[in-house]
């Protein structure tokens, strides 16, 4: 029966509701509950609430994880809502930099890195009677480290003072149940209706391609329901979603055919869009909703009858040959293809339309491997030595990372001057680092701007990168809009491109600053953003004694700054035009996107670049460089002495 959406009724049909008793009980008299039910049963949006209401959180209160910001903002606001309560008053969220939580706050949704934050102030969680991990399945490593810490908490505190609990989709119940010593699993039967798979008889050439053609197909021959397509990001989607509106109005007219509503889902999404997918679609119309793997699990979009599987995935995974972070899209893991199909058996019989063949889906891995395999663990190895964990390679982990992967991270926080050498926290920068949020990378930035009397330019800067993109380009007014960028262009890089943007924003009034972005081409939202983003960044800068100041129109001392963090992504310029980077060998390229791109061109007149410090990669065709700056060779030993000694000694 479909009830209307967020109603009492509806709320009391969900799988989790009926077994609330049992869960409950389960809770009272086990340290650990392991709770494994299909996405939409009710788990995320019920639990904590059966949880309050039953008295667990006496004297304190109910932390919900989730590993995205998306799913953390939009359940708090749909408990709020079911509860009757303000969001931030009995019910809040809290993911970083944005606080919506008060004194009042008994069911709090959060980040799971939020709640890792959290511990490093008080290891044992003292404020919190249950802590909810959710979406464990994903592994996210935020999530794994804090199975270890609280699995430590719960120890440190009196018998069934504290009580967890782990949920997911899809989990492997056995090994959490053996990690938790005396845990229970509990299994909800959500509803499932059969899904017919089907596979692309040949390789496609263009997933993006295949994915419109395929819509529009179902659309064309399909009885109702709506249409769930799988992407990879951002990018891709405003694509497709252009795409796809304009072939559909340019089908021949057919009287008997529903109108058709194409519907983005992806995390930097404002609010307001990312609420429009829980809306059903209006009577005589379909909904095609083109998201990331955001919806596979963490947000359950209704009225799906259809899904389309692109079989690809955007992650970010360390790259020991790259030595550094990277941002790719790789084919999807078994357990993932199924979780997309499933989305379309929800409501009734559905179809799911895999872009790729069956003798694909034989070689695709049967599981997607935990995070912490695969990540830069230099931030989680901080966060565990601020927390006392001397011996980070014993550290009680579900899965234990590399032990490579884990010196590494070890040599750079050692080269960034954030441990000892006998592997202690340092003081003051471990120590400082630890408590920044953002990489220790970027925090050491900021530890040297201060030194350096840049700190103003290096918040911009570091609040510039921790935001979504800010320059856009609408379809037909490309050269518009690269000509209105070109007026902030810098040459010496991407970071001081950032900061011309950024200066220039906030010197707007601000009832201006909304046309000054249009006219632009900028993205007004991703500018406010940085914007909250520096002011709290600067709260947390002025907390930890560092100095502010100004290093005016002199850019030196901030691109010396952004060497102190960023030198193992330091990189000089090979006589073919790429840039091989110093610490690990490999050769890279300048991202198109990059104000350093065009140096060096046959036509820029303007002379490419030595040598260059970048902010991440990403890997397409080609490994490109983003957010690059031009630096000066000769700082790598002089600012960096004990990571670039040997290279220098060397004649490197
Ligand atoms: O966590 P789980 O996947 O088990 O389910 P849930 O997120 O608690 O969702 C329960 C129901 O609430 C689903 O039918 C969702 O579609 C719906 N929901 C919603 O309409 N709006 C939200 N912001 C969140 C959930
Ligand atoms: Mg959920």
């Amino acid at each position: 029966m479909v009830t209307a959406n967020g109603t009492a009724e509806a709320r009391k049909a969900l799988p989790v509701y009926s077994a609330r008793h049992r869960l409950v009980e389960v809770v009272k008299t086990s340290p650990c509950l392991v709770l494994v039910g299909e996405t939409g049963s009710g788990k995320t949006t019920q639990v904590p609430r059966l949880l309050l209401e039953a008295g667990l959180a006496a004297g304190g209160a109910i932390a919900c994880t989730q590993p995205r910001r998306i799913a953390a903002v939009t359940v708090a606001q749909r408990v709020a809502n079911e509860m009757g309560c303000k969001l931030g008053s009995q019910v809040g969220y809290c993911v970083r930099f944005d606080d919506r939580t008060g004194p009042d706050t008994r069911i709090k949704y959060m980040t799971d890195g939020m709640l890792l934050r959290e511990a490093l102030l008080d290891p044992l969680l003292q404020r919190y009677k249950v802590v909810i991990l959710d979406e464990a399945h994903e592994r996210t490593v935020a999530t794994d480290v804090l199975l270890g810490l609280l699995k430590a908490a719960a120890a440190g505190r009196p018998e069934g003072d504290l009580r967890l609990v782990v949920m997911s989709a899809t989990l492997d119940t056995q090994k959490l149940t053996a990690y938790f010593q005396g845990s229970q699993a509990a299994y909800i039967a959500g509803r499932q209706y059969p899904v017919q798979v089907m596979y692309t008889p040949a390789p496609e050439e263009s997933y993006v391609d295949a994915a419109i053609t395929t819509a529009l197909q179902i659309h064309c021959e399909e009885g109702p329901g709506d249409v769930l397509v799988f992407l990879t990001g951002q990018d891709e989607i405003e694509a497709c979603e252009r795409l796809l509106t304009d072939r559909a109005a340019s089908l021949p007219p057919d009287p008997a055919r529903l109108s058709l509503c194409v519907l983005p889902l992806y995390a930097a999404l404002p609010p307001e869009a990312q609420l429009r997918v829980f809306e059903r679609a209006a009577p005589g119309s379909r909904r095609v909703v083109l998201a990331t793997n955001i919806a596979e699990t963490s947000v359950t979009v209704p009225g799906v009858r259809f899904v389309v599987d692109s079989g690809m995935v955007k992650a970010r995974a360390y790259s020991p040959r790259l030595g550094a972070d990277c941002l790719q899209v790789v084919p999807v893991s078994q357990a993932q293809a199924r979780q997309r199909s499933g989305r379309a058996g929800r409501e009734g019989p559905g179809k799911a339309f895999r872009l790729y063949t069956e003798a694909a889906f034989a070689k695709l891995a049967p599981s997607t491997a935990p995070e912490i395999l695969r990540t830069n663990l230099s931030s989680v190895v901080l966060q565990l030595k601020a927390l006392g964990v001397r011996d980070v390679l014993g550290f009680d982990f579900l899965d234990p990372p590399p032990a490579p992967a884990l010196v590494r991270s070890l040599e750079l926080l050692l080269a960034l001057g954030a441990l000892t050498r006998e592997g202690d926290l340092a003081h003051p920068i471990g120590t400082s680092l630890a408590r920044l949020p953002v990489d220790p990378m970027f925090g050491r930035v900021l530890m040297a701007s201060a030194e350096l009397g840049c700190s103003e330019e290096a918040l911009a800067v570091i609040a510039m990168a921790s935001t979504d993109p800010v320059f856009q380009f609408p379809r037909e007014k490309r050269e518009e809009a690269a000509a209105a960028h070109a007026r902030f262009a810098s040459r010496e890089g991407d970071h001081l491109t950032a900061l011309a943007v950024f200066q220039r924003f906030v010197a707007q009034p601000r009832k201006q600053a909304a046309a000054w972005c249009r006219e632009g081409f900028l993205n007004a939202r991703s500018l406010a953003k940085a914007r909250d983003i520096h002011a709290q960044l600067r709260g947390h800068f002025q907390a930890l004694g560092l100095r502010l100041a100004s290093c005016g129109d002199d850019a030196t001392p901030l691109r010396q700054a952004l060497v102190m963090g960023l030198f193992s992504h330091a990189a000089r310029r090979q006589p073919g035009g790429t840039y091989r980077v110093l610490a690990t060998g490999q050769d890279v390229a300048l991202h198109p996107s990059s104000a350093l791109a065009r140096a060096g061109g046959a036509r820029s007149g303007v002379p490419a670049v030595d040598a260059v410090v970048f902010g991440e990669l990403v890997r397409t065709t080609r490994t490109y460089a983003r957010d690059v700056t031009a630096i000066d060779i000769n700082w790598l030993p002089q600012l960096v002495p004990n990571f670039f000694a040997r290279a220098a000694a060397a004649g490197g």
